[in-house]
């Protein structure tokens, strides 16, 4: 099928989807330290920490950041340094900030309540459509769908869906599929059973179609298509880039420089870092003399 007859399934499609994945996630669920919870504020931490790191790695980061900012007040009145050392290990330091500034302008212009329309959450930093419905969802059951890589990649192959995942038209199809689905009830736990299909069983690589509960479902695995489903995105271009970081010691004190607001690592304390050209030991050592006493005034 080509990406434009996918068609979104019947309601008879949609009630036995549902029944099935019902009773898979009620055996399969996963324990995790955020399942469970109804005050969003834990939920919404997790869910900007699982926006790009693996549910193992988030596990500790979770229990450890909720343990220095049980709440939402204590994050919005932290210093800016402590958050980013709580978050230190977990990458996509962005997050951090974002997570920082949104909790600030929960707590001043929204009473310390994460707001409950979807729209008014999207607009906070850092929480775009999917952050917001999850959020909305897990926590108050709000009738709101969730797209993120797990479900695209599950509804790319129900639908046997050929478009390219990251296209505009894919993505408004995906969505409207993750909306179609939405049952008027427990709407959370079936956003988290779908997350929870879409990592455990429709995995990228090798899918597990053969004790996958929705199997006979999926047009991909009807067609034998699972393994070519979704199409692939086009390989991003790598940019190459020598940099070398300079450790600058003077009476047992090393010299660490935060990185502007603007660029990679924006924000974080780092050893002094350049772009460097030179490959001979000794043209890059006098480089790097030159470009650290424009930078810090220090002279070697
Ligand atoms: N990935 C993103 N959010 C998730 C959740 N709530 N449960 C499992 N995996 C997820």
């Amino acid at each position: 099928m080509t990406k434009n007859s996918t068609q979104l399934p019947d309601a008879v499609w949609r009630r036995r989807f549902r029944r099935r994945l019902r009773s898979w996630y009620a055996k399969h669920a996963r324990v995790l330290p955020w399942r469970g919870l109804r005050d969003p504020y834990p939920i919404w931490v997790s869910e900007v920490m699982l926006q790009q790191t693996q549910v193992a790695t988030v596990k500790a980061y979770f229990t450890r950041f909720l343990r220095a900012f049980p709440t939402v007040e204590a994050l919005a009145g932290a210093d800016e340094q402590r958050v980013m050392r709580v978050w230190e290990g977990l990458g996509y330091y962005r997050r951090a900030r974002q997570l920082h500034r949104a909790a600030k302008i929960i707590v001043e212009k929204h009473a310390g309540n994460f707001p409950r329309n979807a729209d008014a959450a999207g607009r906070l930093p850092g929480v775009g459509r999917y952050t917001a419905g999850a959020v909305l969802s897990i926590a108050f059951d709000a009738r709101e769908p969730i797209l993120e890589a797990n479900t695209a990649r599950l509804f790319s192959r129900l639908l046997g869906h050929g478009g390219d995942p990251a296209s505009t038209e894919s993505r408004s199809i995906l969505w409207a599929m993750a909306e179609a689905l939405l049952p008027r009830r427990d709407v959370g736990s079936f956003n988290q059973a779908m997350m929870e299909l879409g990592s455990e069983m429709c995995l990228a690589r090798r899918p597990r179609c053969d004790a996958c509960p929705v199997a006979p479902l999926c047009l991909a695995n009807v067609q034998g298509r699972q393994s070519q489903l979704p199409r692939s995105r086009p390989k991003c271009l790598v940019e190459e880039r020598r940099e070398a970081a300079v450790l600058i010691r003077r009476r047992g004190r090393v010299l660490l420089v935060r990185c502007p607001d603007d660029g990679r690592w924006a924000g974080l304390w780092d050893f002094p870092r350049f772009h460097v050209r030179s490959r001979w030991p000794d043209t890059l050592r006098r480089e790097l003399v030159g470009k650290v006493r424009r930078r810090t005034g220090v002279t070697v």
